[in-house]
Order: structure tokens, then sequence, then C-alpha cells
């Protein structure tokens, strides 16, 4: 186990120290089923935004299913590890703060996994607002969450009535399914969840 100076997790130094140690157990290193299923079953390719992307596996398989997708993450370490893995799809990583980011147009998803469980609880309110305000009603939200009650992180886990008490101001839960190819440390703890913002 590396041994890292910086604790708090809203700031881009803890990230960084972690990409740049490459200690991220939270990384699946390709793209999780259930995004699969949702690509393969979309009408339409939406105009997506990744939040807090890390090394950005889902922008590489967006892109070339024809899905438009912006990437963005905090951390220095974490957008020029993504570049170098993304090759052709570099450009779509961009280094900026969730809460003051600006997206080109319009989106019609935001993708959430692991995320939301990176920010201690007391953000939590803030997040579920901006992602309220970056989507027009009818816009999803879809993506993993993480269900624990373990009070130290990240990650920080929710319950499902506490997730709903966060996210139903602004959201309907429109698909709620268990995961069954999540990674060690989210094994049995995650759903995959969509939620469609209120008119
Ligand atoms: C646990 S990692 C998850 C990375 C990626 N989503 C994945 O599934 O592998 C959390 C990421 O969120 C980023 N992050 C945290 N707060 C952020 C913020 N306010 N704006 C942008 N990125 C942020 C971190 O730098 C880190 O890369």
């Amino acid at each position: 186990m590396p041994t890292f100076d910086s604790r708090d997790p809203t700031e881009p130094a803890f990230w960084s120290e972690r990409f740049e140690q490459r200690f991220m157990p939270w990384d699946r290193g390709g793209v999780p089923a259930a995004l699969q299923q949702f690509v393969a079953a979309a009408r339409k390719p939406l105009v997506t935004l990744i939040p807090g992307c890390g090394l950005g596996h889902e922008v590489a398989y967006l892109s070339e299913a024809g899905w438009d997708v912006t990437a963005i993450d905090f951390s220095p370490a974490a957008v020029a590890a993504a570049r170098r893995a993304l090759g052709a799809w570099a450009e779509r990583v961009v280094q900026s703060d969730f809460f003051s980011f600006v997206p080109p147009q319009p989106l019609g998803l935001i993708y959430e996994r692991a995320f939301l469980c990176a920010l201690p609880r007391r953000i939590w309110p803030a997040v579920a607002a901006r992602w309220a305000e970056l989507l027009p009603p009818g816009g999803l939200l879809a993506g993993f969450f993480y269900f624990d009650d373990k009070t130290s992180g990240p990650p920080f886990g929710t319950s499902a009535a506490e997730l709903d008490m966060l996210l139903t101001p602004h959201f309907d839960c429109i698909e709620d399914a268990p995961v069954a190819d999540s990674i060690a440390v989210f094994v049995g703890k995650e759903r995959w969840k969509i939620w469609r913002k209120k008119a």
C-alpha cells in the first residue's frame, strides 16, 4: 500500500497522487456491461457528460458507438493518463471542475460511476443540484450507485432511502437493477440506476 500526503478527496491533489502512484482500486479497466446494454438499447445517441472520469474507459466505447461524449476530471494526472490511454479520442477529456464546468451543448445523459461515492456525503446535495442543473427536463442520469454504511471513505456509500431523498426532488428513478460484473471494491454493493430529470 503506497503512502499519500493528501487526505481530502475534494482536492485534485488527493486524486493526482493516487493516479501518479497507480493506486486506483476503483478503476474497472473497461466498460461495464450495464452501460453497454444501455447504449445498445438507446433509440439514438445521447450527448453525454462523464464527470470525474478518471481513466475514462467509457469515452472510447461511447465515441466508437457514435455518441458525442465529453469527460471531465479536475485532477491533471487523471486527465493526462486518460488522454494517453484514449489515443484518437483524447481531446474528449477536459480538465475541469464538475461544479463549474459548462457543457458546450445541451446534454442528454450524465454517466455516473464512482464519482458520487468519491466525495464526502456533505458534498452530495451540491452534486445532486449540479446534476439537475446540467440536465434538461427528460435528460437522464444513468450509472452505478454504491450502497454501504461505513462512515470512512472513499468510497462513501449510501442507502436506498438516502439516495431517494437526495435525488427525488429533481429526478424520477426509471430503472434499478443489480450489477453482475462489479470489480472487487464494489461487489454486492452497487446497483445500476437510471434517473430521469423531472419537468
Ligand atoms: C474514484 S475516481 C472514479 C473515476 C472514474 N469515474 C472511474 O469510474 O474509474 C473519482 C474521480 O473523480 C474526480 N473528481 C473528484 N471531484 C471532482 C470534481 N469536483 N470535478 C471533477 N472531477 C472530480 C477525481 O479526480 C477522480 O478521478
